[in-house]
């Protein structure tokens, strides 16, 4: 498993206006989107399948490459949180398709339930997919994600996984359990709670986003 934290100054001020307590709902939901928008844009770099060819422009003929319409993307945004670090991917994405995975972890247990299952039963040949979820703590939440897909056929070679903030716990889990996986992250943080916090983090992202 491959874990990138984009060493882009960007990266860095939006995660940071996540982090601070202060930063109201509006502006930290708009912060999360911009993080996921360039998160999926580092994750697209070299992975976006292409056509290349040669077309006449009004000076002569030149060499072009396009993205390949015909290649199947998927994004699944983990709700809730996972709704905010998606809202801007189609900008960087336009033909994906949008699978909604609904997954709420139990206050006490930290157990995952899958209450919304939008994933189709078998994903077309060559799937590409992205999981998107702004806190990897424990990794319970991740990794009952990434067995549906699994159950769906999908190689973990084909999935990156997108995150505003990643805890040693889950990115441990992740690495034992999908070989060749990318995790695109705007940070590491050291630390998760016994209430399962990421510590320093950045407190509830769905309550923060939403309310
Ligand atoms: C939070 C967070 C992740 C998950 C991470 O979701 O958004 O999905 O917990 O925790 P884990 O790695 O320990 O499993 P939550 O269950 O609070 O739902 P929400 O997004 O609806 O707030």
């Amino acid at each position: 498993m491959l874990v990138f934290v984009p060493p882009h100054p960007l990266i860095k001020h939006w995660v940071s206006v996540l982090r601070n307590e202060e930063t109201p709902c509006p502006i930290f939901r708009n912060a999360m989107a911009e993080l996921g928008r360039l998160l999926i844009y580092e994750a697209s770099r070299d992975w976006l399948p292409t056509i290349t060819g040669e077309i006449q422009s009004p000076m002569g003929v030149a060499s072009i490459e396009f993205i390949d319409p015909r290649e199947p993307v998927a994004v699944v945004p983990i709700l809730r949180a996972g709704l905010a670090l998606v809202e801007h991917a189609s900008s960087i994405l336009p033909s994906m398709l949008t699978y909604h995975l609904g997954v709420s972890r139990n206050e006490e247990t930290l157990q995952p339930t899958v209450y919304l299952n939008k994933l189709p039963d078998t994903f077309p040949d060559g799937s590409r997919v992205l999981v998107v979820d702004p806190m990897l703590a424990t990794g319970g939440t991740i990794v009952a994600a990434l067995n549906l897909l699994k159950e769906r056929g999908v190689s973990s070679k084909k999935i990156k996984v997108i995150s505003a903030v990643a805890a040693p716990p889950a990115l441990q889990k992740l690495s034992e359990n999908f070989p060749g996986l990318h995790v695109y992250t705007g940070t590491i943080d050291p630390t998760v709670n016994e209430k399962g916090f990421i510590i320093p983090g950045l407190g509830d992202a769905g309550d923060r986003s939403f309310g």
